[in-house]
This record gives structure tokens, sequence and C-alpha cells, in this order.
């Protein structure tokens, strides 16, 4: 019997999963047999599973999900069977205890715009089966604490898909009968560990790939595989030295061991996320493959390193142990995001570029999570509650996640281990003794990580340190420092509070600490003694706070001291302290750590920024007065000239905070105010140090031959950071030889680097000469996807003058190379416009809201989880000030108002309406 059901989500019946109802699951799938017959159009696919009844449950029905599937036939230990669909569920009643089930559906791959499941790209093959794919490939019990081994069978045709790549090792592969439509072959993969259905993947087509053989130090050899397609293989070096470092790290400082013969790495330009870590097949997206010196630039190359890291090291924080339910996410990708920040400073030869990563990684976090946990998506690192799982892959889950994990490591520090390494690599050790295998939850990992270090901070407070998994918002700490001059004390009390947030009124605190230095008048760190302790220590000490409110007195102290606070930010908080300039510029020449040096120049900017925000008028041509005054422009210039200080930590020191960053400041946002306050701060470091910026060009501009390290790369961000000043600088100079210079360094770059850098500054400059240049490039670069993407990104986030932006990315919509299909494409127009360029997005006629909404209402149709993801863009609506806030809430009005919208889009439009 051949029964075609049709089971699309209708209408807005979501449901919201709470994790307070977690249930095991009724039936546990031991083994699974898939065997694939790969058609674009109609992909047949059986699967025959052997399952038995969870004693630990009552007996009830198996109900298996399934989505867009089409049901063929249902064989219980081999003969037919009723069933019933509940919805989108395959419902079986009356089974035996143990039984073997065979079903067989089939899906059109092709039509899969969704990017989940299994879909076509560029004619081949691929999967992408997290959070909730694999039920539209086969009936399932589509849930991560299922775990079974699978044994994988591809058939397709020979000449349209010569690789055929599924979890494990290949055990047999050749010949079929000859079909149709010309000649057929087969593989068939086994995966010899238990993974769960997320974990799946499959890819077929015609793909090349780079090899590495590897001996590990206990001798066993490892097959390392990046595939790619014809074409793309000159760009694959960078990715497979990543994955060669990766192996190499997580052994040196985890002991933990690549388990596979073969480890897999392919990549497509058609992917929802950046990159996935099937079990021994990772698949990516091709920004995180796809490097050489021509087409890509040094964030590429370190994103890269970074990404192919965070996938590997999966292979043990995700899914050698697995998530028991989804709202453990955090379990694996806070832990891995921690991981993979740690390795990327592992491979930095220098500590001050151990440094800029980590300034880097706090940037993303404060510019990205802080504004998402005091919005309406705000959610604990562990959330209660859900509609749709993929709109929790959020910063908060990963970024957020990847500090509490820091902190962890912080918190078992001693004596003898002051970073808490080795203690964080016990726990690790502990974590894997005792769950190997399993499916557990956040509450066991702390609890491993607390158990191998009995006698640490971690240990005495875990209970109060967990209401970092459960607690949402960013907490504020206040910080009071009094110097009593005849008692040579200096008191510092620390206080926290956190606002609400959505469900959660009140917040009970938090255990946060604190890393804390002081700096003398000479701008040494003096030694720290506490009331009551018999010798002083040098450097830095954290401090644990652990009340509402808490004081720390310092003695023997000749002379008020400096406090250089949350060094390292050793917690995701807010610091509150009334420095003023002169302490500030005192850190920012002096402080040891250079976290907080940096830290005290963004705090200059962001005072003054504030100050013009709120007092200096914007002109009708949309500039402002000199926000940025002598001392804040001193202090630059002995940066941009200083002798030692690294090219990269000075980029990172001359870069004004952001748009968004200096909107989570203020209580009320025009984003056309900061716009121009900020242009206007550009502006002034670029002509006030003119002299300065050429100086630093010449001194940085040669790095010799290409290598993307940290040394280089930094020289070359630091030349392109002058370029684009010396551009700006000849705006209002009329000076041509800069842009003139810049053209011709366009022209001769011998790296992607470079050569986008000089076009940045053409376009951000909004010179004449940049139309030419932009012309040239997407001329020499026109059949390279991802440097075309670049091109797109580029013109979409350049600052907006007199709303030129808009226009500008409706015209970009247009192009023959534009396609909302891709998501990469769709994103480097549509979401950098309406994420990465305020001024451009907010306009005062409200016509960037229109475009929003309908540019979210058409990519919900083809793809909810791209859509959902733009949809986040006016999140923050209720700070804006009018008209903005009210346009901005009609326009999510109007995409909550549509009935056919998806579960994704529709979770992100109702709360951020507050419903
Ligand atoms: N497991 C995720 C991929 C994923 C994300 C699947 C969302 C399903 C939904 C993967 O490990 C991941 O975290 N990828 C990141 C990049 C990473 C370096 C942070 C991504 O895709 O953005
Ligand atoms: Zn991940």
């Amino acid at each position: 019997m051949l029964q075609m059901i049709d089971d699309r989500e209708t209408g807005p019946g979501a449901v919201v999963i709470n994790r307070a109802d977690y249930l095991a699951p009724a039936y546990w799938i031991d083994t699974v047999d898939l065997c694939f017959d790969l058609d674009p159009a109609k992909t047949r696919v059986l699967n025959k599973m052997t399952l038995r009844r969870n004693p630990d449950v009552p007996a009830q029905p198996l109900k298996l999900d399934g989505e867009e599937l089409n049901l063929a036939r249902v064989l219980v230990n081999g003969q037919g069977t009723s069933f019933k669909m509940e919805g989108s569920q395959l419902v079986l009643c009356d089974l035996p205890d143990a039984f073997e089930l065979e079903i067989f559906t089939t899906t059109c791959p092709s039509k899969n715009t969704k990017l989940m499941g299994l879909y076509v790209s560029n004619d081949s093959f691929f999967t992408q089966c997290e959070a909730e794919g694999f039920r539209r490939i086969t009936y399932f019990l589509d849930r991560p604490d299922v775990m079974a081994s699978y044994s994988v069978t591809l058939r397709a045709d020979k000449a349209k898909y010569p690789v055929l790549l599924s979890n494990g090792n290949l055990v047999a592969h050749g010949a079929l009968e000859d079909g149709a439509n010309g000649a057929r072959h087969f593989a068939k993969w086994v995966d010899p560990h238990k993974k769960p259905s997320y974990l799946f993947a499959l890819v077929a087509g015609q793909l090349v790939s780079r090899e590495q053989r590897i001996t590990s130090r206990a001798g066993k050899e490892h097959l390392l595989q990046v595939y790619v397609r014809p074409g793309d293989l000159d760009k694959t070096e960078h990715a497979m030295t990543s994955l060669m470092h990766s192996v190499a790290w997580d052994e040196a400082r985890f002991g933990l061991k690549l388990d596979l013969e073969r480890f897999m790495i392919v990549a497509t330009s058609d992917f929802n996320m950046g990159a996935m870590e099937n079990k021994g097949l990772n698949i990516f997206n091709t920004k995180y493959v796809l490097a050489n010196q021509a087409t890509a630039t040094d964030v590429d190359f370190s994103n890269i390193e970074s990404v192919v890291g965070h996938e590997y090291f999966h292979n043990w924080t995700g899914n050698r142990i697995t998530c028991r339910d989804w709202f453990q996410l955090s379990l694996k990708e806070g832990l891995t995001v921690f991981r993979d920040q740690e390795f990327s400073q592992d491979l930095c030869a220098e500590a001050s570029a151990r440094a800029v990563k980590r300034i880097e990684d706090v940037r993303v976090l404060r510019t990205a999570q802080f504004p998402e946990d005091a919005g309406p998506m705000a959610h604990p690192v562990r959330p209660d509650s859900y509609i749709e799982i993929s709109n929790f892959y959020t910063v908060t889950i990963y970024e957020k996640g990847a500090e509490v994990v820091r902190m962890m490591q912080t918190l078992v520090a001693s004596i003898n281990d002051p970073l808490g390494r080795d203690g964080f690599a016990r726990g690790m050790t502990l974590y894997f003794e005792r769950h190997d295998g399993q499916a557990v939850t956040c509450d066991d990992f702390a609890q491993a990580i607390a158990d191998a270090n009995p006698m640490s901070d971690l240990a005495r407070l875990l209970p109060q340190f967990k209401r970092w998994y459960s607690q949402a918002g960013t907490p504020r700490v206040e910080a009071l420092g009094a110097y009593d001059a005849t008692a040579r004390t200096y008191t510092l009390t620390l206080s926290q509070t956190c606002w609400p947030t959505p469900g959660q009124p009140v917040k009970e605190p938090f255990v946060i600490p604190v890393g804390l230095g002081l700096l003398g008048v000479d701008g040494q760190d003096l030694p720290l003694q506490l009331e009551g302790e018999t010798s002083a220590l040098a450097g830095t000490r954290t401090l644990v706070l652990t009340q509402d409110s808490e004081s720390f007195t310092f003695v023997n102290l000749d002379a008020e001291p400096v406090p250089s606070i949350l060094r390292g930010f050793t917690a995701p908080v807010v610091l509150e302290f009334d420095y003023t300039d002169a302490q500030l510029l005192h850190l920012l020449a002096h402080d040891s750590d250079p976290f907080n040096r940096w830290e005290a120049g963004q705090r200059l900017a962001v005072n003054s920024a504030v100050n013009a925000i709120k007092s200096i008028a914007v002109s009708a041509d949309g500039t402002c007065a000199n926000v940025l005054n002598d001392a804040y422009l001193g202090a630059m210039r002995e940066v941009l000239r200083h002798p030692t200080l690294d090219s990269a930590f000075k980029d990172l020191v001359l870069t004004l905070p952001s748009e968004t960053y200096l909107a989570e400041q203020l209580d009320v946002v025009d984003p056309q105010h900061i716009h121009a306050v900020r242009e206007a701060m550009r502006q002034q470091l670029a002509t006030a140090l003119k002299a300065d910026w050429e100086a630093a060009y010449a001194a940085n501009h040669d790095t010799g031959a290409y290598t993307p390290d940290p040394e280089s790369s930094g020289r070359r961000a630091l030349a392109g950071m002058a370029l684009t000043h010396l551009c700006l600088a000849a705006r209002t100079s009329g000076d041509a030889v800069w842009p003139g210079k810049t053209l011709q360094r366009f022209k001769d770059a011998g790296n992607m680097t470079d050569r986008f850098n000089a076009l940045a500054a053409l376009v951000s400059s909004s010179h004449p000469l940049a139309d030419q240049a932009l012309a040239l490039f997407h001329a020499m670069f026109k059949d390279e996807a991802l440097v075309i993407d670049k091109w797109f990104s580029l013109q979409t986030s350049a600052p907006d003058r007199g709303g030129n932006i808009l226009p500008a990315v409706k015209q970009l919509m247009k192009h023959a190379d534009f396609s909302l299909k891709n998501p990469n494409r769709a994103r480097s127009v549509i979401s950098t416009f309406c994420q990465g360029n305020p001024a451009g997005f907010h306009r005062l006629d409200a016509a960037g809201y229109h475009f929003w909404c309908e540019r979210v209402i058409e990519l919900d149709a083809l793809n909810p989880q791209v859509a959902a993801r733009l949809a986040r863009a006016l999140d923050r609506w209720s700070k804006l000030a009018e008209p903005y806030r009210s346009n901005a809430r009609q326009a999510i009005t109007r995409v909550a108002a549509r009935t056919d919208l998806s579960k994704d889009t529709l979770e992100v439009v109702t709360r951020a309406l507050g419903q």
C-alpha cells in the first residue's frame, strides 16, 4: 500500500517546549541501517532499525518524528503493520519489547530550500541534521539522547556522483547494475561510534580532496581529508593545516585523541550556518574552508582556523559526550567555543597576540551578547523553554556559555596553577571518565569540574555558581574605591545588580570572579595585601564576589592607587567605576594587563561619544562639531607612535567603539545621532593624527611574503586602518595624493587583505575613485563567490551619507550575481545592511523597516532559519527614539500579522512584541 502524506506545518500552532517536561524516551534505537537511492527529484530512503522498549518508563506507543516525508511502507519484524499519524508523527501501538522496524520513505532534495535534512547544492547532495533535520530524512526518534550505531549504503549515478560519503569507515564500494540512466555505484559506510541522529551526515557529488596522513603520539595512523569542488583544491591548504593543529592541540592540552581512522571535512556553498560537526564527516560553509592569499583576508584565515578547531573539538565535547536534550545546548557549544578560543590563543607565539584574541572575543560578547541579554530574546545559558530550537543557537548559548566555562577555569586556580588550566584539565578528564558515550546535562559538566577540584572556590560555591546557567541578564558590578591616607589602606567595594529579563523579574546574586590589580603613580603594579593577610602578592589577584555587596581592604599603600578592575575580563559583566579621565589615561599608558589597557581607551572614547550625543547638535548635513579632546588625541598619537606595542594591539586601541556598542550605553537611541557623532570622531582622528597615520602606514605597509600569522596580520590591519584615515582626511583637505596611492595599492596588492583594505578605504570615505575600484574588483573576482560576497557586503555596510545606502542595497539586489536562495549571498546584502549598518537601516522615513519587513517575509517562505536571524535586526526597537520606535514596532507587527509564518520567525517577532 502506498500512502502519500503531506505534513507541512500549518498555521501558527506554535507549541512551547519546556525544559521541566523532559522525559526519557519510551524506546531505544540500537542500530540503524540506512539505504539511500539518491536522486534530486525523488530520493528513496530505506531505514531498518532495531528497537527495544525503555524499561525505565511506562509502556506506551512509539511516536516517530517526521517532516515533509512521503511514507511508502512500514514493517515490524518484516510484517505489514497498522499505524496512525498524529500531526507529523508516525505512531505505532502494541509493539513487542524488542523488534525490527523497517520504514520506506521518499523525499525531494532539489526542492529543499530550507537546507535542513537532505538537499542539493551545485548538483551535489548534502545533509544538515542538527538540531531537528534528521526527521526530514526518515522517521526517527529525532532527539539527542537516543544514540544508535549506524551503517549507511549510498547508491547513485556514478558519473554525476562519483564521491559517496557518510560517517565512519568505508567498508564496501563498487558498481551496481546499469540502470536506465547509466551506470550506478554504491558505497557502504559503518560508523564505529554510537551517535545521536543530529550527527548523521551524507555527501554525494563531484568533489576532490586534499589528503594528509598523520601518525598520533601513540603511533596510530589517521587519514585527514578536505573535500571541495574541482577548482578549489588550491584553497584547502590552510584548512588542512588548521585541522592538523587541532588534532595535536586537543591531545596536548586535554589528552583527547582522534578516535577515527578517517576524518573528513566537506565544503558547500549553500549552508545555513558556519559549519557542522557530524561524526567523522564535518560539513562546512565554503566561507570557513576555502582560502588562499589571493582570495581570503587575514580575518578569513583566522576564522577558518577557529571554526575548523571548533568542529574538530566537538568530536569529544558534543559527540563522544552529547546533550541529553536541546536545553543543554551550551554543554557542547559553550564548552567548545571556550576550547576553540583557547586553541587560537595557544597557537599564538606571543603573549600580546593572545591578548589581542581575548579582546576580540570580548568585543563580540559585548556587541552581540550583551544586547541580546538586555532585549526580548534574553534567555539563560540553559534556557527554560523554546518554540523553535534553531532560534536558540545564540550568542548567549555560545559566547556567554564560553565565559561561564572560562569562569570555572578561573575558579579552580590555585597557587601552583594560577590560571586554573591544570585544574580545569583534571575536571575534563573526570567528565570523560564519568560520561563518555552518554547524553548528559550542564549540571553533570559543572559537577565534574568541581569534583576534580574539591578545594577550589568552584567546589565551595557550586550551587550559587550555577545561577550563571539559570539566570538571564548581564550583571552590573559597581565598584567604589576609598583611600585612607592615615591608615594607608584602599577599600574597594563591589556591588552587583542584574535587571529583570523576560520571565525573571528578580535575580539572586551571582558568583563573580574579578581580576584586580592596583597601579601606583609610576604605573607599576603594586603588591596586593588584603587586611588580615601576612604577606603581599605582586600583580593580579582574583576577588570572588558572591554577595550583593562586599568590601575588600588592601593595606600598606602609600598613595591612592588606580584600580585596574576586571582584568582579562574575568566575568561577563558590565563594570561601572567612576574613573576620571586622568585615571583612564594612566591605565591606557601603563596597565600591565593588556585587556584593561585597551579597555581604558574604549572608556575614554565612550565617555566622549556619550557626552557629545547628549550635548552636541548635528547640523543639517549630518556632521557635528569636534567630539574628542586633546588629551584623548594625544594618547592615541602616543599609542600609534609607540615603539614596542604591536600593531594588532594598536589597531584595536585606535578602533572606536561600534555604533551598536555605543547604542547599548544609552537609554534612548537615536541611530542617526550616534552615527553622526561617531563619524565626527573618526574624521577628527583622521585629521588630527594625519602625520601619525602616514608614519604608521610607512612602518607597517610592507609585510613581506604573505603568511597569515598574528604579527604580519596585525601590521596589515594597522596599515589598512591608516589608509582609511588618510582617505578620510583627504575628504576635508581635498588632498588627492592619498586616495591616488590607495587606488594604486588596491591595484598592486599581493594579497586579498591589502587589496580589500585599500578598496574599503576608498569606499568608506566615499571617494569618487571607489566606483572604479569596485568595478575592477568585481571583474577580477567574478568567479569567486566568496569574494563577490565581500564585494556586496562592503557596499551594504558603507557609512551612510544622506541616506544613500538603502537605494544602493535595492540596486544590488537586482545585480545578476544576487540570489536570495544562497544564504551567504542573502546575508552579504540584506543582513549586512539591516544588522551591520545602523545608520543606513534606521531611517527617519522608515524605508529601512519596510525593506526589512518585505525581506523577512520573502525569505521566510524559502528558508525560515535565515529569515528568523534577519528578523532579530529589530530586537532592540523599544530603546529607539521616536519616530524610529513606533515605525519599527509597526514593521514588526506587520510581519507578525502574517498567517503563514514559520515557527522560527513567529517566535522571534512575537517575543519582540512582548507577547
Ligand atoms: N553545531 C554547530 C552547527 C549548528 C548550528 C547546527 C546551528 C545547527 C544549528 C557548530 O558546531 C557551530 O557551532 N558552528 C558555528 C561556528 C562555530 C565556530 C561557533 C556556526 O555555524 O556558526
Ligand atoms: Zn559548535
